[in-house]
């Protein structure tokens, strides 16, 4: 988390740093700031909160100059406040970091033996402090800065400025992620291609381990052994990058509504023109070699595994294990040829699911990696990477990035099936099929957030909600629990439906909400045993189901919700809608900020 940005311009840099870190804000959002190279040396302005309160300290006190650094801050070491947030400033060197220096401690217990004198409480400032030391004993910019790299541990992207150098900057990447920009005489460095996007659309993408020498004529990029080396330039399409909220209030509901359109493009990657076979473009995997598959994410892509874990099960006879990255990862297990292994992450950058990449490669069959950002980490270091197709997704909270990464999945469950005998070519063109109507299925139920919305403004009141769901829909119940605790700050937890008795039923009272997500399907009156299980006990029950289910089951329920009836199959996908727009408008009702939640951020390069 985190988002930097350093630019080397022609004119005063303020505003365009400015409208960069805007694009950045999805990284974090506790503190902002810059640093400027002005006609009176190193200068920064900060602010604790967001972006806004950066620009009202810009509006009081005005800074200039044609070199400057900024910094969108999700907090790891040390609270939200002025002192701790970025630029970091010691001596000549003015720094901006995204990462953690795990051994900061000792550095800093170092530094202050040698006098120097930290005026904050993160990790990062050490990396200033360090800097200056090594320049104020002598070195250059760049040999201080490749001195200080040799002893950091942990992840950083780092932008520095120096004092008195205003054609200077120089930046490095380990664990996060970081692209060079190149303007017409001027240079910029960036978290993202998105943050530079209003500047240049010629990226080099610097490689872990990599740092860079920066001036507005020239780049040069070293390795992690210090060797010169050369990266790719390569022209990312601008149209990708267009961010705004069209006619919505939010872009959590722009991407919500964007579902069904979003949905149907990704199918269509991965459709034979005739809809009659699934194709893979990037290279299909060869899912007889192997055993086992293992699916390793974290949030919402983490719930797409666990829906994949059906599908793949059920129609190719596959089995699959899931687990959470950041579990995953540190657990150890033993992968070995015959697993091929799935790394889910809308971002591509998180970092507990790059570590799991990382541990897995060399010993998994493949590495797959199934992405919404093309050109991240994720997607460059698999051995595979499978595109999700959603676009940009800038609500904190993922939506349209979910039902994509389904999408993806439901393909190869499909792929993966025909090549293990598991359905013939007649079976195949069923289940497209199926999949090719959803995205209309999709569009009809969210025709059904008015009577969502009314329901929310109820569900706004509670403390604790619980959702239910059986087989696929299990998922979907922890999904629409972490939509709902995300936004609207309300605790709620997903439960598979059967297990409620064990435990979970103790909660029920009248004042709990409970709501089950139940398609008619073969487990309907299983899961319908359960409601009234809920409902004996005095508990709340909202059904969302199809015309049929709450036809059968209305009766004693609390509230019912109907969505368009539905293959089996598909559920998971089309209940995606009223576990995000129910979620959405109980937060609408609270008030709560739908966009940036408190505490998250979007792509979670730390651990
Ligand atoms: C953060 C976001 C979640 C997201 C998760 C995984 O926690 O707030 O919305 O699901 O990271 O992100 P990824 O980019 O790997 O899918």
């Amino acid at each position: 988390m985190c988002g930097i940005i350093g630019i080397l311009g022609k004119a005063n840099t303020t505003p365009l740093l400015v409208e960069a870190l805007t694009r950045l804000e999805y990284r974090g959002y506790d503190s902002a700031g810059v640093a400027l190279i002005t006609d009176a040396g190193l200068e920064t302005r900060r602010a604790v909160g967001k972006l806004s309160a950066l620009e009202a300290a810009l509006e009081a006190a005005p800074v200039s100059g044609h070199s400057g650094i900024g910094h969108t801050r999700w907090a790891t070491h040390g609270a939200p406040t002025k002192a701790n947030a970025h630029p970091h400033m010691a001596g000549p060197v003015a720094v901006v970091h995204n990462g953690i220096i795990e051994n900061f401690q000792p550095l800093r217990d170092e530094l202050l033996a040698k006098g120097r004198v930290f005026t904050s409480e993160t990790d990062s400032e050490v990396v200033a402090q360090l800097c200056a030391e090594y320049i104020e004993q002598g070195l250059s910019p760049q040999d201080a800065v490749k001195a200080c790299l040799s002893r950091f541990t942990g992840a950083f992207a780092l932008a520095f400025l120096f004092d008195g150098e205003a054609d200077l900057m120089i930046a490095a990447r380990r664990g996060s992620p970081l692209a060079i920009g190149h303007g017409d005489g001027e240079m910029f460095i960036g978290s993202d291609a998105l943050a530079l996007a209003p500047f240049t659309n010629r990226i080099t993408y610097l490689e872990e381990g990599d740092w860079a020498v920066l001036t507005r004529e020239s780049h040069q990029v070293f390795d992690a052994l210090g060797n010169a080396v050369s990266r790719a330039e390569v022209v990312v399409n601008m149209d990708a990058m267009q961010v705004d909220k069209g006619n919505h209030r939010h872009f959590m509901t722009k991407e919500i509504f964007e579902q069904p359109s979003v949905m149907a493009l990704a199918l269509s990657h991965y459709l034979s023109p005739d809809h009659s076979r699934i194709q893979v473009p990037e290279g299909a995997p060869d899912f007889t070699r192997f055993d086992r598959l293992v699916l390793v994410a974290c949030g919402t892509a983490y719930y797409a595994c666990h829906v994949a874990k059906y599908w793949f099960e059920q129609v190719a006879r596959l089995p699959v294990e899931i687990d959470v990255a950041s579990e995953f990862r540190y657990r150890a297990p033993p992968i070995g040829p015959r697993d091929a292994v799935i790394l889910v992450s809308q971002s591509g950058e998180t970092a507990d699911t790059l570590a799991a990449l990382r541990y897995v490669k060399g010993k998994a069959g493949q590495v797959i990696a199934v992405v919404n950002a093309a050109e991240s980490s994720i997607a460059r270091e698999a051995d595979l990477a499978l595109p999700i197709k959603a676009g940009i997704e800038v609500s904190v909270a993922s939506s349209k990035a979910f039902t994509c990464q389904l999408t993806v999945f439901a393909s190869l469950a499909i792929l993966a099936a025909r090549q293990r005998g598991e359905l013939d070519q007649a079976g195949e063109k069923a289940l497209i099929e199926q999949l090719v109507r959803t995205p209309q299925l999709l569009d009809a139920a969210l025709q059904q957030e008015p009577q969502m919305a009314s329901v929310a403004r109820e569900l706004a009141r509670a403390r604790d909600i619980l959702f239910l769901g059986r087989g696929p829909l299990f998922p979907l119940a922890m999904e629409g629990a972490l939509k709902l605790k995300e936004l609207s700050y309300i605790h709620a937890e997903g439960y598979a439906s059967g297990e409620l008795k064990h435990g979970p039923i103790a909660l029920i009272d009248e004042k709990v909400p409970v709501i089950c997500f139940a398609p008619v399907d073969d487990l309907f009156d299983k899961t319908v045993s359960n409601m009234q299980e809920v409902m004996a006990r005095g508990g709340k029950v909202l059904l969302i189901s199809d015309a049929e289910g709450i036809e059968r089951a209305r009766e004693g329920t609390w509230e019912t919700l109907e969505m368009p009836s539905c293959d089996p199959f598909v559920a998971p996908i089309l209940y995606a809608i009223p576990a995000q727009l129910l979620a959405y408008h109980t937060a609408i009702e609270k008030g709560t900020d739908v966009d940036q939640p408190r505490n998250l951020a979007k792509s979670v390069t730390v651990e």
